[in-house]
């Protein structure tokens, strides 16, 4: 394409440079009726999964309908979310902690209307472009991360198996019948971007080989103290090694001692670990962040390994089903999976859900691990 200027002049880049001018104010951006009534809310209610109702002190009511996105979206469907906001919401529009897009209606009357027009819209292969739901006690979007799509470090994709998770629990993104919502996410790495250590189940992409040691060119493209000082287990230290004859300083690694994390390939490029075969996911459940009777809580390792399955991850999928399944069936109402599993005691979550226990779920990382080795008489056959 032939280019063309912004009007920026690259001999003086610093000329007429406009720097630290942050975000737009969000107040710029807010429906009147949410401007009229700021700060005065008295209550709300979900009227139907996907739809929810807030009155005012005023008087005034609110309505929103929560729909589901992608998250990764091209410009022309932004596009279509904006036609929308302009033909129903007079142009507002926003998006949610989770990237669900809200269309926000200030009467009761443009609810169907609106309705009508979201269900009607569908991609050519058939998906439905903005499924409504996500209220209450459902399975809203998978917060998820890069994957395939983007990073350098991923030890599986973050897009499709979001797809497939969705696909499988389509019908709780659209209704309210579990006991409590069920927060899903995904990271391709053990970097963790994201809720994946504070959700309900999280899909975290893990590696199960050690790094390829690139000796020849470590030292020209690597600060060989940050990659020994990068590893949690200190498998790594320096060293040197003849190639073509020359001496060159490199790092070796105790590969008894590396478990895999793939920290160093992230401060020293000559240190690549993605394998085919070896990566693929660890599931993680009975996250929170909230503070809703339990204390908020950390998600725990109950599957070490499912292998990377692309294009649709059965494996991974199935397995997810079944927990969700067996917390839909056994947990009282308003306990999150965290709540549940710590009251039934995890050796009957393991039996609830056919989940295999495997050593590898024993915590073994230093002092900590000991707290979470059972100091009691206190199990269940
Ligand atoms: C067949 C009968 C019984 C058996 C097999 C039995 C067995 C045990 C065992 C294995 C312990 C744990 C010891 C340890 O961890 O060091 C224990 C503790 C104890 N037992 Fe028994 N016991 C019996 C009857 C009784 C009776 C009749 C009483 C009281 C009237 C009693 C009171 C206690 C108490 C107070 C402890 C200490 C609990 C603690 O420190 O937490 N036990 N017993
Ligand atoms: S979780 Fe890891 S692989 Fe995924 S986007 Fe973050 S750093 Fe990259
Ligand atoms: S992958 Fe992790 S554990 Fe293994 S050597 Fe690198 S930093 Fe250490």
């Amino acid at each position: 394409m032939a280019f063309v200027s912004s009007g920026y002049n690259p001999d003086k880049p610093m000329e007429n440079r406009i720097t630290d001018i942050g975000p737009q104010n969000y107040q710029n951006f807010l429906p009147p009726v949410i401007k009229n009534n700021y700060g005065k809310w008295l209550y709300h209610e979900i009227l139907e999964p996907g739809v929810l109702m807030h009155k005012a002190e005023s008087g005034d009511e609110v309505y929103t309908i929560r729909v589901g996105t992608a998250r990764l979206m091209s410009v022309g469907l932004i596009r279509e979310i904006l036609d929308i906001a302009d033909a129903h919401c007079d142009g507002y529009v926003r998006w949610t902690t989770r990237n669900n897009v809200e269309f926000i209606l200030d009467s009761k009357d443009k609810v169907e209307p609106l309705k009508k027009d979201l269900e009607g819209r569908k991609f050519p292969g058939g998906s439905n472009k903005f499924p409504i739901g996500g209220t209450g006690a459902s399975v809203p979007n998978v917060v998820h991360t890069q994957g395939w799509v983007h990073c350098h470090t991923p030890a599986t994709d973050a897009s499709g198996p979001v797809k497939a998770l969705m696909d499988e629990f389509y019908s709780e993104f659209q209704s309210m019948e579990l006991p409590a919502p069920i927060r899903l996410a995904v990271a391709c790495c053990l970097n963790m971007c994201g809720a994946c250590h504070c959700s309900d189940i999280a899909v975290v992409g893990i590696h199960r080989k050690p790094p390829l040691i690139d000796h020849e060119v470590l030292d020209d493209i690597c600060e060989i103290p940050l990659a020994v000082a990068s590893c949690p287990t200190a498998a790594i230290r320096p060293s040197k090694v003849e190639v073509n004859g020359k001496e060159k300083k490199t790092v070796a690694i105790k590969e008894e001692r590396c478990m895999f994390c793939g920290n160093c390939y992230t401060m020293c490029a000559a240190l690549p670990l993605a394998d085919a075969e070896g990566d693929g996911c660890a599931i993680m459940v009975g996250g929170k962040v909230s503070n809703r009777i339990s204390n908020p809580k950390f998600s725990k390792v109950v599957a070490a390994y499912v292998p990377n399955e692309p294009p649709r991850w059965p494996t991974l999928v199935q397995t997810i089903r079944k927990i969700v399944d067996a917390y839909k069936q056994d947990a009282k109402k308003y306990e999150r999976i965290g709540d549940w599993a710590e009251r039934i005691g995890w050796e009957r979550f393991f039996e609830k859900t056919g989940l295999e226990f495997t050593e590898h779920l024993i915590d073994d990382f230093r002092d900590p691990a000991y707290y979470s080795w059972r100091q009691t008489t206190n199990f269940k056959w």
